[in-house]
Order: C-alpha cells, then sequence, then structure tokens
C-alpha cells in the first residue's frame, strides 16, 4: 500500500494499471476512517482489481463558520486501515495540489443541492461535487463507493454522474452503526459521554418510525411529530430538520408508500449528526 501525494504520480500508476487491464474502485473520504469506511473499501476491493481510497479534507464543502480546522486527521491509522484491508493506493494530496490558486471553477447539481442540508450549508455541495468530479477525472474508476449515511450526497452525486456523464458507477453502501445504534460518523468524535447518550434518539426515533410505516401508518406528518418529540426529550438536542421525502427528487411527501426517504439532521450540543433510513425500492 503506497501514499500518493501529488496527482501527476497518480495519473502515472493508473496509466499502468489501465496498461494491465485491472479494474480500479475509488472510495472518496475525508480521512479519520472508521468501520463505516471500512466497509465501503471492503466492497471495492472486492469487486475491482485495484482499489484507491482519497484521503482529503476538502476546503470548498465547508462553510466559514464549520469545523475545516478542527476536522480530525489521522493519516497513520488511516493507512494501517487501508492496508489492512488490501487497499492499494492512498491519495493524499495537499489542498495546493488539488486547487490551483486562480481555480475558476465550479460544479453545481441545481435544486437537489438547496434542500434539506443544503439550507444550513448552501456552499457545502457544490464543494462536494466539484471535489468529487477532479477525482474522478484523476483516478479515471470504474467504480466509486459512497456510504447511504450521506444520503443527499449520495442522490446529488448520481444526478452529476447522469448529467455529465462520468463513465463511473455510483455504489451506495449501507450505513455502519455502532452496537448502541449511533451511525457512525468521523465526527463522533466531538461527543461527549453524555451527548452520545442524547445522540442515541436519532437511530431510536428512526427505528420507531420504521415500526410505524411497517404496521401501516402512511401519514408523513404524523411520523415526522412522533420522530420530533423523540428527539425532542432528550437533552442537548436541537432539530435542524425531519423530513420524509421523495428519493429522486427530494421534495417532501405526505403520504409514504415506496422509493422514500425519512432524513434528519440533529444538533447535539455543537455536533451537527445526520441519519436516515431510506426504501430504495
Ligand atoms: O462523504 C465525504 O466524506 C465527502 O463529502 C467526500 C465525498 C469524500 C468529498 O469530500
Amino acid at each position: 500500500m503506497k501514499i500518493v501525494k501529488t496527482v501527476s504520480e497518480i495519473r502515472e500508476i493508473i496509466k499502468e494499471w489501465r496498461k494491465a487491464g485491472y479494474s480500479i474502485g475509488l472510495v472518496p473520504t475525508m480521512g479519520y476512517l472508521h468501520a463505516g469506511h471500512g466497509s465501503l473499501i471492503k466492497q471495492s476491493v472486492k469487486n475491482n482489481d485495484k482499489t484507491v481510497v482519497s484521503v482529503f479534507v476538502n476546503p470548498t464543502q465547508f462553510g466559514p463558520n464549520e469545523d475545516l480546522e478542527k476536522y480530525p486527521r489521522d493519516i497513520k491509522r488511516d493507512s494501517e486501515l487501508v492496508q489492512s484491508l488490501g487497499g492499494d493506493i492512498i491519495f493524499n494530496p495537499e489542498p495546493e495540489e488539488m486547487y490551483k490558486k486562480n481555480n475558476a471553477t465550479t460544479v453545481k447539481v441545481e435544486v437537489l443541492s438547496q434542500k434539506l442540508c443544503g439550507v444550513t450549508r448552501p456552499i457545502h455541495f457544490a464543494g462536494v461535487c466539484q471535489v468529487v468530479s477532479k477525482l474522478f477525472n484523476i483516478v479515471t474508476p470504474d467504480n466509486a463507493y459512497f456510504g447511504l449515511k450521506d444520503f443527499q450526497q449520495y442522490v446529488i452525486i448520481n444526478k452529476m454522474v447522469e448529467d455529465l456523464n462520468f463513465p463511473v458507477k455510483i455504489n451506495p453502501c449501507a450505513i455502519v452503526r455502532e452496537e448502541s445504534g449511533l451511525a457512525l460518523s468521523s465526527r463522533n468524535v466531538y461527543l461527549t459521554d453524555e451527548e452520545r447518550k442524547s445522540a442515541l434518539s436519532l437511530n431510536q426515533s428512526l427505528r420507531y418510525a420504521k415500526s410505524l410505516i411497517s404496521s401501516g401508518e402512511k401519514r408523513a406528518s404524523f411520523i415526522i411529530d412522533e420522530i420530533t418529540k423523540i428527539i425532542n426529550n432528550v437533552p442537548y438536542s436541537k432539530i435542524d430538520y425531519v423530513k420524509i421525502v421523495d428519493i429522486d427528487t427530494l421534495d417532501d411527501i405526505d403520504t409514504v408508500e415506496n422509493r422514500y426517504a425519512v432524513l434528519l439532521a440533529v444538533y447535539i450540543g455543537k455536533t451537527r449528526l445526520i441519519d436516515n433510513f431510506a426504501e430504495l425500492s
């Protein structure tokens, strides 16, 4: 396993891999890898001859008051994990390598990027699409792997790939949870022990919503009210949004039938957490 810092070096390696006829999987990450990333890497290693894991805390997807500076980083631990799972390369460029001073090109998926997390994070998805399209052009993967915890990101990347004809297959991967039910996130490290207890209300409320839907409840407003009550009942919580949406348009729906997602964004103390469950068929 090799850590590569420059675009020119990774392009050379990819050229050789292509000559040898290898298929290539890409797992884009911002590092501080956990078992959720691990599951993406495992799928890529299983389904491709070569796997590149990008580790890059992308500055263009952070708003001015967000956690860019304090976002956790540990490249040594990340490389141990990637190595142990059979990944071939970590692409870990510096920001100056990815963005030249006179960078002028942005990639924006309209409408979808303004909804849900886009309301409080107006530049976030343009930054994500910018860096992901650069990574697709640099690594030219056959397959790319994205976790469904970032459900809106997954929908937006799919739309970008369709609209811009990127020759890559997007593979969604299930949310990985702690035994407690908390969805794994690099940002969980910010939570105090007490906040961590409150954070369990996200998954608890989603599980309750799922049980309501399984027993025939279809009214989105009723389900949203029940989720809201559970989360508001724990200390340190402040809801950003609770939504039930159509999975293609991300528009609110009134009646829960098929192809829907129940999506949450909640501040626990100062930490903003997201979680969801989605019915994709
Ligand atoms: O999901 C993430 O970690 C990031 O948004 C991504 C896709 C690696 C782009 O920086």
